[in-house]
């Protein structure tokens, strides 16, 4: 049997929409060969909480214009697409994705060149790489990136922050590629971006950034590391969890708000509420998406209930 004919077979007990065999074996036929296309691929390995089921098909082109291909083929057979980064804002449920999750996990689009005062980074780069490439050629302004577990088309999507610095921030561009497949580099001026939000990259696969850092020295740039790391450990929790579960409200901070409630420690199966920041859920190895879903509904009611407050989550929450 050929690797086209292993593809088009529907494993045992899959979910997978029925289209998913004729696309798997239209994307063996035309992406590279080192991209890498998988059947019924478990989520819970590649999101730091560590839940949730396993999308129909995961796909890592190898190029972009293997990334190019995937999108064509899944419009043309109608097979629903996302794309995932690194899963540290992510929440997927028990039963899995259907259709195609394209990560940009090779190495191609991973590549991070300094430009000047500035960081070209490819979207699949982590954070933490960004920030230590700038600490390495003494460039400041990208330290607050160092703490968040996700990739540069991650921080692009949800405009992600820390320490009251936002990615849309140090942005000069933005590069991504449009639902018909062209790329595109604008400048990130012109892309409206707010709190933990880019509408842009709901629907546009985002492909690097270019930001903007100013003039400083590697021993700076590590003692701002340094602190904001300490800073982060002594508030945050070390065990898996999707980051903060719900957006700040405008009338408290939500980690606040949780630990004025006393829900600090309540726990559903393997998913407790931290001890050390109130606005995680951690998982203590046994947790299902389920029981983190029950637990953010019960962190809701009581908010509603006891201070009228509407928390909504912060983390994306996706599949069946
Ligand atoms: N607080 C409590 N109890 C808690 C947690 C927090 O009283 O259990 C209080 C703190 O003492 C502080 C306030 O609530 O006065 C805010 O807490 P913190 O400084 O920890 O910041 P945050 O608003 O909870 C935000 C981001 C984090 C980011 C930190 C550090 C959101 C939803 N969260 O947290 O981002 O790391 O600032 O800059 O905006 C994430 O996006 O996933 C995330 C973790």
């Amino acid at each position: 049997m050929n690797a086209t004919m292993e593809l088009q077979r529907a494993p045992m007990g899959s979910l997978a929409l029925p289209s998913i065999g004729p696309l798997a074996a239209a994307l063996e036929a035309r992406l590279s060969p080192g991209a890498v296309i998988r059947r019924d691929e478990p989520m819970a390995r590649r999101t730091t909480l560590r839940v949730g089921g396993a999308a129909d098909l995961l796909v890592e082109p190898d190029c972009e214009r293997d990334l190019a291909v995937v999108v064509e083929e899944s419009q043309r057979l109608q097979v629903p697409w996302r794309v995932l980064g690194r899963g540290s804002n992510l929440l997927v449920r028990d039963a899995g994705v259907r259709g195609v999750v394209i990560t940009l996990g090779r190495p191609v689009f991973s590549v991070i060149e300094v430009d000047g005062l500035r960081l070209r980074c490819g979207a699949g780069a982590r954070l933490k790489e960004v920030s230590q490439e700038a600490r390495r050629r003494g460039l400041a302004g990208l330290e607050f990136l160092a703490g968040i577990p996700g990739s540069v088309g991650g921080a692009l999507r949800m405009n992600a922050g820390a320490w009251n610095s936002m990615t849309f921030e140090v942005l000069d561009a933005v590069r991504y590629m449009g639902p018909d497949g062209s790329v595109v580099e604008r400048p990130a001026a012109e892309v409206p971006a707010r709190y933990r939000r880019c509408d842009l990259f709901r629907d546009h696969i985002a492909l690097g950034a270019l930001f903007r850092c100013s003039e400083s020295t590697p021993a700076e740039v590590e003692k701002t590391l340094n602190e904001l790391n300490a800073k982060r450990w002594a508030s945050q929790p070390a065990a898996p969890s999707a980051g903060c579960i719900f957006k700040n409200p405008s009338a408290i901070p939500a980690g606040r708000l949780i630990d004025e409630l006393g829900l600090k420690g309540s726990r559903v199966g393997g998913a407790s509420v931290s001890m050390e920041h109130g606005n995680f859920i951690v998982n203590d190895g046994r947790a299902t998406a389920g029981d983190v879903l029950a637990l953010i509904e019960q962190i809701r009611s009581r908010a509603r209930e006891q201070r009228g407050v509407e928390l909504e989550t912060e983390v994306e929450i996706l599949g069946e």
